[in-house]
């Protein structure tokens, strides 16, 4: 068994999994004798540690029967005498057993809400809670990735597992980073995504996407010459100060079905070039799928589409298609959660939730720091700040306004900061919203309504 060198730790852990893989080979029967002819003097297992897994390489010549090696059964098998840890068995110009180094947490992966605030940069998206590394350590971390890293991607997924939502997220927090430009297909006629037509930044694409194609693909061709009259290399560069003209904006294209896409005559052929130079001057596609089939999801299309993210799919024939390995036919298929492969990482992650309020917080962000009330909200409000409490039913009653607009209304002042959250009794039942002092200075601050007027007690 040869191991080659990393961290200590690492390399220990890399000789337990191979001596475990070891002996579970040679018990169970599939290894030939040491001194038969084919023998080649090479070990059975070499182990191959990297950061978070080791790869052990197994030689072919020693094994019976290499079909039995790469079978889901033998990976199931192998990752429970792995004490539980994740096991992939590829079969790729040599075999390969990909095995984690730390068991895959009991902890289970809970849907927790979106929060825009964990926002590193601009360009950071939200891929979900990961659940990893030691029992001990108990770790469990917010993933967020750059879309600059991650390029161009591909997601793909049974219908109603999140793909959807997951780009709902991506979105809003492309638009509270206000530094790409979003470009919006939902092959639905915008059903999905027309709720953002209005926002700065973002185009909603309600009929064909090709003529958008061509606009990114001639805006593409664009940016490589400014790059080549500039005489850098890519748009980060550029952008750094080496470029003499004004910054370029990223570009996101989000296509959220891409089978109806491409049933649009021409739409493969510039997607593809997009996907593959497009990167390199800032346009990023992003393309989701509910048919990950390779007729959809063609060689041609996937090859640069570096970074791919499986929800739950029923096969393995449907993970390998999105991701080129198995592994989303096994994950839990509850909503959100995923398999992210980026790099030469694999990363199970259960996406955040994206709600409604979720959603209005990128729309209510753009609205300027001077927000007035309208005479119909002072009434509200005037009402709320004397009880203290902003209670849909009360205020209804006291106002006559719909609970539907109510509930707007409170929506919006709580993300502004006027209301608190919804209160809880300690039975867990709903007492409604406070009111913050902001909106008691606010009302104070109205024209034509002088301070004394309200109620403080
Ligand atoms: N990350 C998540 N956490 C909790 N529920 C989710 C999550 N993602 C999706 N859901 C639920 O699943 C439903 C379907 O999600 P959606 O994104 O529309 O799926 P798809 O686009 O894959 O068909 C949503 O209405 C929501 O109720
Ligand atoms: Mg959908």
């Amino acid at each position: 068994m040869g191991v080659n060198h990393t961290t200590t730790l690492e390399r220990q852990m890399a000789q337990h999994i191979a001596q475990l893989a070891f002996q579970h080979l040679t018990r169970s029967n599939l290894v030939r004798e040491q001194n038969q002819p084919m023998e080649d003097g090479s070990p059975l297992i070499y182990a191959w540690p990297l950061d978070e897994r080791v790869v052990l390489i197994v030689n072919p010549l020693r094994i019976k029967n290499i079909d039995h090696l790469t079978s889901r059964r033998f990976e199931h098998h192998l990752a429970t005498i792995m004490q539980g840890r994740r096991v992939v068995v590829t079969n790729h110009r040599g075999i390969f057993v990909q095995v984690a180094y730390w068991p895959e947490p009991h902890r289970e992966l809970v849907a927790r809400p979106l929060d825009l605030n964990e926002q590193k940069t601009p360009l950071h998206v939200p891929i979900g809670m990961t659940a990893r590394g030691a029992p001990s350590t108990s770790l469990r971390a917010e993933l967020w990735l750059s879309l600059a890293e991650m390029d161009a991607v591909l997601i793909g997924g049974a219908r109603r597992l999140g793909k959807t939502n997951l780009l709902h997220g991506w979105i809003a927090a492309l638009l509270q980073g206000k530094e790409a430009r979003v470009v919006l297909f939902d092959g639905k006629g915008g059903v999905e995504f027309n709720r953002y037509s209005e926002q700065a930044r973002c185009k909603v694409v309600t009929d064909k996407l090709a003529p958008v194609l061509g606009e990114l693909f001639a805006e593409m061709n664009r940016r490589f010459d400014i790059l080549k009259v500039a005489k850098v290399a890519n748009l980060a560069e550029y952008n750094d100060g080496r470029g003499a003209g004004e910054r370029i904006e990223r570009i996101v294209l989000i296509v959220d079905e891409l089978a109806y896409a491409l049933q649009e005559p021409g739409v493969e052929d510039v997607l593809v070039d997009l996907i593959a130079r497009g990167g390199a001057v800032g346009i990023h596609p992003v393309l989701a799928t509910q048919r990950p089939s390779s007729d959809v999801i063609t060689p041609r299309l996937k090859g640069n589409l570096v970074t791919r993210i499986a929800l739950p799919v029923p096969s393995r024939a449907d993970s390998m298609v999105i991701l080129d390995r198995a592994g989303a036919e096994s994950i839990a298929k509850t909503p959100g959660r995923l398999l992210i492969a980026h790099g030469a990482r694999l990363i199970e992650a259960q996406a955040f939730r994206v709600d409604g309020e979720q959603l209005a917080v990128s729309n209510e962000k753009q609205l300027p720091a001077s927000t007035r009330l309208s005479a119909r909200e002072q009434r509200i409000a005037q009402i709320a700040v004397e009880r203290g409490w902003f209670k849909i039913r009360d205020v209804h009653e006291a106002t006559g306004e719909s609970p539907n607009y109510l509930v707007d209304v409170a929506r919006k002042w709580q993300l502004l900061g006027w209301l608190t959250p919804v209160q809880r009794n300690e039975r867990g039942h709903q007492l409604g919203r406070r009111v913050t002092p902001e909106l008691i200075a606010l009302l104070a601050s109205e024209p034509g309504k002088p301070a004394n007027e309200v109620n403080l007690a």
